[in-house]
């Protein structure tokens, strides 16, 4: 499984990047908000910034919501590095955009999805993500993990090759039951990453390791 950070914020990509098991970044127009990054030429900057700490695979998002818009905005986001994947949103006009990258081999990852026929939608038209956001439909009292189970069997039924990048993951838990269920990537914040290291009995084990080899060596 590949992990993602989900994030825009720079220092935090690079101790995901530092503990080595990061596999990519995602962002969205909230996240880069959030970090104070504004105005196109900024935006663009800041994901060659990303792109030069992480190894893997960066997905910019598109904000125009016409075909034409999402083309012009897409070719000029995968110009801008070879990690670069174009992050179009799941509606008429981001499917027919999909089709249209992949036609070019430019890669897409199809985001705001929530059911599991706008993810069979996004298959056919040749995304290589698919981002459903499970803590999203979570929030309003509905499993967004039985959407990730229903995702895994409709491509496995018909050998998509469409990756399950599970989106919108808030804890630990998430990680582990997309793990289980199969989804190809996760895309999380760092302090869900970072919540897989923690168990009570390491840190109570390593203190009594520590305090055994100090007494035999005094
Ligand atoms: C995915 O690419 C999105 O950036 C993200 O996972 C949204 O998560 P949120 O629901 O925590 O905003």
């Amino acid at each position: 499984m590949k992990f993602f950070i989900d994030t825009a914020n720079l220092e935090q990509i690079k101790e995901a990047q530092a503990l080595g098991v990061l596999d990519g970044v995602t962002t969205n127009p909230s996240l880069m908000a959030k970090e104070g990054i504004t105005g196109a030429d900024n935006i663009l900057k800041h994901y060659v910034a990303i792109c030069n700490i992480v190894d893997g695979d960066v997905s910019a998002e598109v904000i125009a919501t016409d075909f034409e818009g999402m083309v012009k905005q897409g070719e000029e986001l995968a110009a801008l590095h070879p990690q670069i994947v174009v992050k179009l949103p799941m509606i008429s006009d981001g499917i027919k955009a999909c089709k249209y990258f992949f036609d070019k081999e430019i890669r897409t990852n199809v985001t705001l999805v929530f059911s599991a026929g706008q993810a069979l939608l996004a298959a056919k038209a040749g995304a290589t993500y698919v981002s459903p956001f499970i803590g999203r439909l979570d929030d309003i009292s509905t499993d967004g993990l039985k959407l990730i189970e229903e995702i895994r069997l409709i491509y496995d039924n018909y050998g998509y090759e469409t990756q399950i990048l599970a989106a919108s993951v808030r804890h630990v838990m998430h990680i582990m039951n997309c793990a289980q269920i199969g989804a190809d990537v996760i895309t999380a914040p760092l302090s869900a990453i970072e919540g897989l290291l923690k168990h009570p009995l390491t840190d109570s084990g390593l203190a009594t390791f520590l305090a055994d080899y100090n007494k035999g060596n005094k």
